[in-house]
């Protein structure tokens, strides 16, 4: 049995980028699975904020129509939901609209706002200068940053400093969404709830870690975001080294916000550099061509940026795949690579952390029975979250030893027969909670960048293109040889 979820206080929750992709796909889904399980109390507002000239209704429209599949599962709660939604047209760049917009956020109401930039970048200061012109970032205000924050060090640190002019650090939550995602949390669980893992739990016992995020979509209609980011911007340096951090940090005192910041600092400090002087044999980057994904053709990455784009382009050096091999320079992790990849249009929707242990000392037992394979853990983030334990048994029944290699197998959706929430549903109501647990510190932001700089820094200056790949397979085959050349090779058991 699941314990039923305790409601929040009532709060304001303002959406700037309210009609883009996130808001209306992601962040709104997620209010209204929180709605439906009780969790958000009548007097609660969801303000979406955007410069498209929509009322109220037209809003709530556009919303229910995004809710179709969540809306199902619990009929009868849509127009309850869409009663605590509203819509003010404003632009950050322009005066009007922002004195009514003030009046309907109030003074200084006793409730708690949360102001979500789910917009550019570059509008975060704009939007933040006004924030805190109408003093609404007074009394318990909070301001939620999309990611990427910044593109590279530098930016991150301008942008950092002006929303810190408006916003303390404390009411400021830096959200990666796969903090939020249930197998990351479990990993905490994991780790630091058995007394099973932590003794192994280092280089003395670990051989290797790999992280996948492999995506079967293109860039869709991000491709003008997407071309001036790439792979490493949009995953690596945030929701990967996230990853990267989460399995790889000292244990915490507490689960206390700072504590937990602290230790993934540590991990990001401890990161070798991969600069100009190795980015060559460490990484690997690559393009998709068109190819086959999910059963249809699909066009290549230049067709799909000028599908949408009025500028048609021949060619990009944007990679939409990264190989690396990250290493971390402490005694638990001394000699351990951190083999990291992630790829847009690849052969499956996977995501996954697997933790190769080292295999056994001596083997006892005689050819015939078989390799000894190594212990693998194996934490799934999507599609089916869940836990698996590669194990070496016997083979049942008679015909000598034989060795199999079976996984002990848990998916929390058919141990819990509950359906896993979305990221965003938890960590929206960390937000309104004020626990910043889950979110990026300003240090972790510059310590991730200061990381990626180098290898941007290092691919630009070799001047060579991102290795093409067919889309639908896994990238290129350098990939293949960057993990093949350690002896190893990439976890692809995906059932
Ligand atoms: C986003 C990236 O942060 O994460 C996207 O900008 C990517 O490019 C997405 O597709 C992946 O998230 P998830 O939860 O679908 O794995």
């Amino acid at each position: 049995m699941t314990a039923p979820a305790q409601p929040v206080d009532q709060f304001d929750l303002v959406i700037f980028g309210g009609t883009g992709d996130l808001a209306v796909r992601k962040l709104l889904p997620a209010m209204f699975h929180r709605f439906a399980d009780g969790q958000i109390l009548e007097g609660s507002r969801i303000i979406g904020v955007a410069r498209e000239a929509l009322d109220d209704d037209g809003y709530r429209n556009q919303i229910r129509s995004a809710l179709n599949g969540a809306a199902e599962s619990h009929p009868g709660k849509v127009d309850a939901f869409l009663k605590q939604v509203h819509y003010r047209s404003l632009d950050a760049r322009k005066d009007d609209g922002w004195d009514d917009f003030a009046k309907l956020m109030g003074k200084c109401p006793d409730h708690v706002r949360v102001f979500y930039l789910s917009t550019s970048p570059d509008l975060f200061v704009d939007i933040c200068q006004r924030l805190g012109h109408y003093g609404l970032n007074k009394c318990e205000s909070r301001v939620v940053l999309e990611k990427p924050i910044g593109h590279d060090l530098a930016s991150a640190n301008r942008i950092n400093d002006d929303v810190g002019s408006v916003f303390a650090e404390s009411q400021t939550f830096r959200i990666d969404h796969y903090l939020g995602k249930e197998t990351v949390q479990n990993l905490l669980a994991l780790r630091f709830g058995n007394a099973l893992f932590e003794p192994l739990w280092n280089a003395g016992h670990i051989d290797h870690v790999q992280i996948t995020v492999a995506e079967t979509l293109g860039v869709g209609r991000r491709g003008p975001y997407y071309d001036h980011a790439g792979a490493l911007r949009d995953m690596v340096q945030n929701h990967m080294l996230q990853l990267l951090c989460m399995v790889a940090m000292e244990p915490p005192a507490s689960l206390s916000p700072d504590a937990v910041r602290d230790e993934k600092l540590k991990v990001l400090h401890a990161l070798k550099p991969i600069d100009d002087s190795n980015a060559s044999q460490l990484t690997v980057r690559g393009q998709y061509r068109a190819g086959a994904a999910e059963g249809r053709s699909v066009p290549g990455y230049i067709e799909d940026l000028n599908a949408d784009s009025k500028v048609k382009v021949e060619k990009s050096n944007t990679e939409t795949f990264v190989a690396l091999k990250a290493e971390i320079g402490n005694w638990r992790w001394s000699g351990v690579p951190f083999y990291l990849r992630t790829g847009k249009r690849l052969a499956d929707r996977v995501s996954e952390i697997v933790v190769a242990f080292k295999p056994v000392p001596h083997s006892i037992f005689t050819a015939s029975a078989g390799p000894l394979a190594q212990n693998r853990l194996v934490l799934r983030l999507q599609p089916d979250e869940g836990v698996k334990l590669w194990l070496t048994i016997k083979h049942p029944g008679p015909g000598g030893l034989r060795l199999r290699h079976v996984p002990l197998d848990m998916s929390f959706a058919e141990a819990f027969g509950v359906q896993q929430p979305d990221a965003y549903e938890r960590l929206l109501l960390d937000v309104v909670r004020g626990n910043p647990t889950l979110f990026m510190r300003r240090d972790e932001v510059e310590a991730a960048w200061r990381w990626a700089d180098p290898i941007l820094a290092a691919w630009a200056g070799s001047g060579e293109a991102p290795r093409p790949y067919t889309s639908g397979t896994w990238g290129p085959s350098a990939a293949v040889a960057l993990i093949e050349r350690d002896g190893r090779t990439w976890d692809e058991d995906f059932e």
